[in-house]
C-alpha cells in the first residue's frame, strides 16, 4: 500500500463525469478542464447517434422483411433519382436511401426477405487523445458503444493514456485501446472502419481532415474541433485559405462563418473520395468551434455539393452581406436535373444601400449546419439525464439556442452594429424582432452571439425599419458621405410597425431560459500546446494575467496544467441578451461579445494559443 501511495505521490487525480485521470505533476501531457463543455456535448451527440443509428437500422430491417422478394434495390435506386432532383429539402431521405442502397448492395447475395444481420456496436476512434480522458468518458458513460481506439503521436501522452485506462478499472481496460502512432497514417490504413471519428487537435484540424473523412464508416459520425479562431475569423485570410480553401470576410458573423468554412473544407475532402457530409450539429462554444457531421458515400449526391456552397459579398461600408451560390440546377429534357454555373454577380459594383464596394469571401457551406431533429433529440436526451452532464447548464443553453435558429438562413447581423452604422440608439431586440415579424418576415436569434439576428428579410427592409426608427429617435448630423447618411437619405418604402409581435420574444426568451452563460472560470480559454515555451507572443496574445496564471497557477511552475488561456474577454460569452426589455438601449456592444475575434489577434496567423 505504501508503495502504491509512493507511486501516486507525483500525480494528482482529476475527475470529470465518471472518469478519473492521473496527471503527473511534472510532465506536460495536454489537459484542459474547461473543455468539459466540448466533451459533454460530444457525449450528448454520441448518445443521439447511437439511438438514430439503431432506428435507421430497424427501419431498414422492417422494410427488407416486409418486401418479400420485391426488387427493393431497383425501387430505392429509382426513389433516389427523384430525391436528388428535389434538392436539399429531401436531403435526409436521400441519405437514408443511400445508406439503404449501400447496405443492400453489400447484402445482395443474401435472401432479400429476411435480414438477420445484427447491428454491431459503433467502433470509435479518438484520433488525438492526449490523457485519454475523452475516450475514458465515452467508455464509462455512453451505453452501447463498441471498442474505443485512442491514438496519440506523443510518447508521454500514450503512457499517460495507458495508465489512465488501467486506473479506471475493468470497464475501460476491456474497451479502450491506445496506440502510439501518427493518427493520419492510422486513419488511412483503416478506411471506412470507424463508426465515429473524433478529431480534437491543437489549433487547426486541417491536416487531419483528408484521412479522417476516409476512416469514417458509411453513415458514421465525424466530430471535429477547431480552435484556430483567429485564422478562421479572418485575422489572416491567406492562412485560412491555405488551411481550409476559403477566404474569410471579417463580418460580425465571423464565428458562424468559421463553422461554415470548416464544413466546406470537410465536404471538399470528402468529395475526393465520392463521399459527402450531412451536418447534424455545428457549434461555437467558449473559444472554439466543434462540428458533428455524418459521412456518406454517393457518386450522384456529390454532384449537389456546389448547391451547398456560396461565396459571400460583404459591403465594406454598411453591414449588408449577400450570398452567391456556386451553381444552379437546370431541368434535363428527360426528367431529373443537371448543374450549371450560377448566374452572377448577385450584387452591383456598389452597395445599393450605402454606395460602398464589396469584399468577396468564401466559399462557405451555405446549406443547413444543424439537423433540427438531432438537435431536439439531443437536448431532450440531455434534459432527461441532467446528473450525468457536469456541463449541463452550458450544453442545454447552447442546444436551446441552436434549436431556435432559422436553419435555412446562413450568417447573421448584429442589431447593435446596424444601429451603429446609422449612428442611432438601438431599438430593443423585442422591438426590432417585432418590426421584422410585422413586416411579414422570419427572424431568430443565433447561438453564436446574443445580439445576433438571423432573418429572411432583405436588406432594404432591414434598413427601412432603421429609417423608421430614426424618424422617432433622431440622430446628430453625420458626415455627408458616411454609409449611415447615405442609407438614411432614402425614404422608407415600408412603414415599420414596432408593436410587440407574439413571436418576438422567441421560445427561450419567453421562458427566460439562460442562453448565454458567464465564463467557466477565471483564466479560462485555449491552452498553450503541451511542451511549448511561453514567449512574448503568448503574452501579447493571451494577456499577462492569463500567462501569470499559467505559470504560477499549476504549482511548481508547471505552465501546462493550470489556468492558461485567453484573456478573460476573448469569448463569445456575453451578458444576457440586452434589449429583451422594451426600452431602447444605446449601450454599445464591445467587440468581444459581438462576434469579433477580440483577444485573438494573431500577428502571423498561427494560433499561438491552442486548446
Ligand atoms: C488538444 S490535445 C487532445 C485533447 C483530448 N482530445 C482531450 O479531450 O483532452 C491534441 C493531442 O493530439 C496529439 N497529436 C498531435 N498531432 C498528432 C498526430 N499527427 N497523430 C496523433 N496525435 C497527434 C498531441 O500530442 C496532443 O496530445
Ligand atoms: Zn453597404
Amino acid at each position: 500500500m505504501a508503495e502504491v501511495d509512493d507511486k501516486l505521490k507525483d500525480y494528482e487525480i482529476r475527475k470529470e463525469g465518471e472518469a478519473e485521470i492521473l496527471l503527473h505533476k511534472r510532465n506536460a501531457v495536454f489537459y484542459n478542464p474547461v473543455q468539459v463543455h466540448n466533451r459533454d456535448m460530444s457525449i450528448a451527440v454520441l448518445r443521439t447517434f447511437i439511438a438514430k443509428r439503431k432506428e435507421e437500422h430497424e427501419a431498414l430491417v422492417d422494410k427488407r422483411n416486409t418486401s418479400h422478394g420485391k426488387d427493393k434495390l431497383s425501387e430505392i435506386s429509382c426513389q433516389n433519382g427523384e430525391d436528388a432532383s428535389t434538392g436539399q429539402q429531401d436531403e435526409m431521405e436521400l441519405n437514408k436511401a443511400e445508406v439503404q442502397i449501400d447496405d443492400l448492395s453489400k447484402e445482395a447475395t443474401k435472401p432479400p426477405w429476411k435480414v438477420t444481420r445484427e447491428l454491431k456496436p459503433p467502433l470509435v476512434l479518438e484520433a488525438l487523445a492526449a490523457t485519454g480522458l475523452r475516450s475514458l468518458r465515452y467508455a464509462r458513460e455512453v451505453e452501447g458503444l463498441g471498442k474505443i481506439v485512442a491514438l496519440d503521436n506523443d510518447k508521454a501522452s500514450v503512457e499517460d493514456c495507458k495508465r489512465n485506462i488501467k486506473f479506471n478499472g475493468a470497464s475501460t481496460t476491456s474497451k479502450v485501446e491506445t496506440y502510439l502512432v501518427d493518427a493520419r497514417i492510422h486513419m488511412l490504413m483503416h478506411p471506412k472502419e470507424f463508426d465515429v471519428v473524433d478529431l480534437d487537435p491543437y489549433g487547426s484540424p486541417s491536416i487531419f481532415l483528408d484521412s479522417a473523412v476516409q476512416a469514417v464508416a458509411d453513415g458514421g459520425l465525424l466530430m471535429c474541433t477547431a480552435t484556430d479562431m483567429a485564422v478562421l475569423c479572418g485575422a489572416n485570410g491567406e492562412v485560412c485559405y491555405s488551411k481550409y480553401g476559403s477566404f474569410p470576410t471579417k463580418g460580425k458573423y465571423c464565428h458562424e462563418m468559421a463553422l461554415r468554412i470548416l464544413l466546406a473544407s470537410i465536404e471538399s475532402h470528402a468529395n475526393r473520395y465520392k463521399r459527402y457530409i450531412v451536418p447534424v450539429l455545428s457549434v461555437f462554444m467558449d473559444f472554439y468551434i466543434r462540428v458533428f457531421v455524418r459521412v456518406f458515400t454517393s457518386a450522384s449526391e456529390i454532384k449537389n455539393t456546389p448547391l451547398k456552397l456560396s461565396y459571400i459579398y460583404q459591403c465594406v461600408g454598411c453591414d449588408s452581406f449577400h450570398l452567391q451560390c456556386l451553381a444552379r440546377t437546370v431541368p434535363k429534357k428527360n426528367n431529373g436535373v443537371k448543374h450549371a454555373p450560377a448566374f452572377g454577380p448577385v450584387v452591383p459594383q456598389e452597395c445599393s444601400d450605402c454606395g460602398k464596394k464589396f469584399n468577396v469571401g468564401g466559399p462557405i457551406w451555405s446549406a443547413p449546419i444543424h439537423d433540427q431533429d438531432w438537435v431536439v433529440s439531443t437536448l431532450t436526451g440531455v434534459k432527461s439525464m441532467k446528473d450525468r452532464y457536469p456541463a449541463y447548464d452550458k450544453i442545454t443553453s447552447v442546444l436551446t439556442t441552436v434549436s431556435e435558429e432559422l436553419d435555412d438562413i446562413p450568417l447573421f447581423f448584429s442589431l447593435h452594429n446596424i444601429a451603429g452604422t446609422v449612428k442611432c440608439t438601438s431599438p430593443s431586440l423585442v422591438m426590432f424582432r417585432s418590426a421584422v415579424l410585422n413586416a411579414g418576415y422570419r427572424i431568430s436569434s443565433t447561438h453564436v452571439n446574443p445580439l445576433g439576428v438571423k432573418s429572411d428579410a432583405p436588406w432594404d427592409v432591414i434598413w427601412d425599419i432603421m429609417r423608421c426608427w430614426v424618424k422617432n429617435h433622431p440622430i446628430k448630423e453625420q458626415a455627408r458621405d458616411s454609409p449611415g447618411t447615405v442609407i438614411l437619405s432614402k425614404s422608407p418604402k415600408l412603414e415599420a410597425d414596432f408593436s410587440r409581435a407574439v413571436a418576438a420574444l422567441g421560445k427561450s426568451g419567453a421562458k427566460k431560459t439562460k442562453r448565454f452563460l458567464p465564463n467557466p472560470e477565471r483564466h479560462w480559454g485555449p491552452k498553450v500546446r503541451a511542451g511549448r515555451k511561453i514567449t512574448s507572443k503568448h503574452v501579447s496574445l493571451l494577456g499577462p494575467d492569463a500567462i501569470n496564471a499559467a505559470v504560477n497557477g499549476g504549482g511548481g511552475g508547471d505552465c501546462h496544467r493550470e489556468g492558461s488561456g485567453a484573456a478573460p474577454d476573448s469569448s463569445n460569452t456575453a451578458p444576457e441578451p440586452e434589449g429583451l426589455e422594451d426600452e431602447p438601449s444605446n449601450k454599445r456592444q464591445k467587440a468581444s461579445g459581438d462576434g469579433e475575434p477580440e483577444g485573438q489577434k494573431a500577428s502571423d496567423g498561427e494560433p499561438a494559443s491552442e486548446a
